[in-house]
């Protein structure tokens, strides 16, 4: 179960998997996750979007950014080797619905996620914006995907390597104060990124969704790691979301927590770099 089917490096940092999974693949729709385990040695479940499923094949594919020890580890699986536990569908499915312009607004790693959700949107018969934000040209993932959806699209990188050079708000800002403006925003990627959105598009009225990233442990509602504050009122991402009306987060809040197991993550981080060091110097001296 849950075999790796296919495994293609998209950028530096980024990885795509296809894998087994004929269930998930069945029932999951856009905007959903999985919980994954890589190895039953290792303990820690993070969550993954499901960038895309084959229910013919029974795979989905998951579209991943080696930030630590974990997603490193899933990064040194091959075609044919196996993950250990896979949870999911998880979450509430994004609603779609025909509301006119919709645009779509993807930052880094973010994209993966906001591509099967834009797909909907313009199936759904929306028009279908989309910017695309990285920090350079080779963090720049799935522009073939999202050019094939898009009716307009806009790509920005923080030094100008390609594209305009800026972030992600400055077009959303000018689109908003086109007339006709957007009828809706959907914007994913770092919180710092979604929290700036929101208070760009916010002064518009233009209805805004973000896809919140909080730490996730269970997945199921029980153990409250994904709390989030949303209107004044306690959220639980993993089963209330993860999508929410961004104007209502409290993004400071969700920041705050995030930071709150980085040292540990950052011991671990190190601790894996050390041993695959240490393994290379081993196989140098063979
Ligand atoms: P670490 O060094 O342990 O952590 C790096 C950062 O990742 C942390 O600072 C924290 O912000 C986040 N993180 C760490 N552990 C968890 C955890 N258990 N749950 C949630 N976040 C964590 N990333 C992708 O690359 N592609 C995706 O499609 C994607 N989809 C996601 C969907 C949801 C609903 C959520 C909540 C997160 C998603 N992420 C996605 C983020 C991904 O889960 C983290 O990058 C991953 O957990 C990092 O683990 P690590 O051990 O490699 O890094
Ligand atoms: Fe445990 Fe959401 S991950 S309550
Ligand atoms: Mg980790």
């Amino acid at each position: 179960m849950n075999r790796i089917l296919k495994k293609t490096q998209l950028s530096a940092e980024v990885f795509r998997l296809e894998v087994e999974a004929p269930l998930i693949a069945h029932e999951r729709k856009p905007g959903q996750f999985i919980i994954l385990q890589v190895d039953d040695s290792i303990g820690e479940r993070i969550p993954l979007t499901i960038a895309d499923a084959d229910p013919v094949n029974g795979s989905i594919t998951l579209i991943f950014q080696t930030v630590g020890k974990t997603t490193h580890l899933l990064a040194d699986k091959q075609v044919g080797d196996s993950i250990a536990a896979l949870l999911g569908p998880l979450g509430q499915p994004t609603h779609i619905e025909k509301v006119g312009h919709v645009v779509c607004v993807g930052g880094g790693i973010g994209v993966a996620p906001l591509h099967p959700i834009a797909q909907a949107m313009k199936a759904a018969g929306n028009k279908v914006t989309i910017i695309m934000g990285a920090r350079n040209k080779s963090l720049l993932i799935m522009e073939g995907e999202m050019r094939k959806i898009a009716d307009d699209l806009i790509i920005v990188t923080d030094d100008g390597s390609y594209g305009r050079k800026g972030l992600v708000t400055h077009p959303l800002k000018e689109l908003c104060e086109q007339s006709p403006k957007p009828d809706m925003a959907v914007i994913i990627g770092p919180p710092i990124m979604m929290k700036f959105g929101a208070e760009t598009t916010r002064p518009y009225g233009v209805h805004t969704v973000v896809s919140l990233n909080t730490i996730m442990i269970d997945g199921t509602g029980m153990c409250g790691g994904c709390r989030v504050t949303v209107g004044g009122k306690t959220q639980f991402v993993c089963v209330d979301g993860p999508e929410f009306d961004g104007h209502l987060v409290d993004f400071d809040n969700m920041m705050k927590r995030l930071r709150a197991y980085k040292p540990r993550e950052d011991a671990d981080h190190q601790a894996h770099h050390c041993h695959l060091e240490e393994a290379a110097k081993a196989l140098e001296k063979q």
